[in-house]
């Protein structure tokens, strides 16, 4: 098994070190555009292999493809990442025509990969990775909605003063501080709904946090996060990599699901060895189907937005 991620910042980085302890591959490659980086973060990593305990051998390689061929997935983490006070969607110029050439240049190498796209704004950088390479749709996936729901479940958890792995929660939609859908009324307690133990008043507040949590970090840091980007990064890829079956929130291209078409957007599907392999229907009540229309928009203009830059 060998798997890329491409970009080594600190989302990179952070992926290939979850995709390294937990043994996900034989060979991590690790591509940057910045003269020698990419391989000081693999020297790095791999530095910590023998205290780890990993067997997976990560190099870094400053933007030859030819070093990650043959590879069974690749995260695509490059582009710049926002600043305080920006949205997702302003990065969007740069972005866009970095994520269609690093998709050419891995399909070059590795024509069957299964593609995980993080740059942003990530669910039309998704949409742009499917139309600009034409690959089946199942072999892109947005990595966005494992990030917000874990998200989701840290502000309820600390709201009902439990364990986050006490808590199922899902968030849909777009991975945008106003496209995201957290799913409040789907939320469970150890299998009992979260109301049992919250009043709306504070859900309401927990999921208002849960759309701006990237936006917090960013204030906070001064730049985007990257520990749990990088955690769900490993956990899509294992999903993959495993073939584990597992029900994700992801960005995907949709073709009637949800009532939306033509559009890369978060819904829960089965992820496994071929990529992602079906949508799960949650049946959403009318609330929830209209906030999904709106999220649909959103990012729709986000794509016509696409179009006309002509990248
Ligand atoms: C975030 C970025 C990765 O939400 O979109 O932290």
């Amino acid at each position: 098994m060998k798997v890329t991620v491409v970009g080594a910042g600190s989302v990179g980085a952070t992926s290939a070190d979850n995709i390294a302890r937990k043994q996900l591959c034989d060979e991590l490659v690790l591509v940057d555009i910045k003269e020698g980086f990419a391989q000081g973060k693999a020297m790095d990593l791999m530095q910590t292999a023998q205290i780890e305990g990993f067997d997976t051998k990560i190099i870094g390689s400053t933007n030859d493809y030819a070093a990650t061929a043959g590879s069974h997935v690749a995260v695509i983490t490059s582009g710049i990442p926002r600043k305080p006070g920006m949205t997702r969607e302003e990065l969007i110029g740069i972005n866009a025509g970095i994520v269609k050439s690093v998709t050419e240049n891995i399909l070059k190498y590795s024509p069957n990969a299964i593609i995980v796209v993080i740059a942003n704004p990530m669910d039309t950088m998704t949409y742009l990775a499917l139309k600009s390479s034409g690959l089946p749709k199942n072999r892109i996936i947005g990595m966005g909605g494992i990030l917000d729901s874990s998200r989701f479940r840290y502000f309820l958890s600390q709201a009902m003063h439990c364990s986050p792995n006490d808590l199922q929660a899902t968030v849909i939609g777009g991975h945008g501080d106003k496209t995201m859908i957290p799913l409040t009324r789907l939320a469970t307690y150890c299998g009992t709904p979260v109301s049992n133990y919250l009043d709306a008043e504070t859900l309401k507040k927990v999921a208002a946090d849960t759309m701006v949590g990237g936006a917090t970090l960013t204030g906070l840091l001064g730049t985007s996060a990257w520990y749990a980007p990088g955690a769900s990064a490993g956990s899509l890829v294992e999903a993959i990599v495993r073939d584990e079956k597992k029900m994700i929130p992801c960005c995907v291209y949709l073709e009637g699901e949800y009532g939306q078409s033509d559009i890369c957007i978060g819904v829960p599907v089965i992820v496994g060895k071929n990529g992602w392999e079906k949508v799960i229907d949650y049946k959403l009540n009318d609330a929830e189907k209209e906030a999904f229309v709106k999220s649909a928009e959103a990012v729709r203009n986000m794509n016509d937005a696409l179009a006309t830059l002509k990248v």
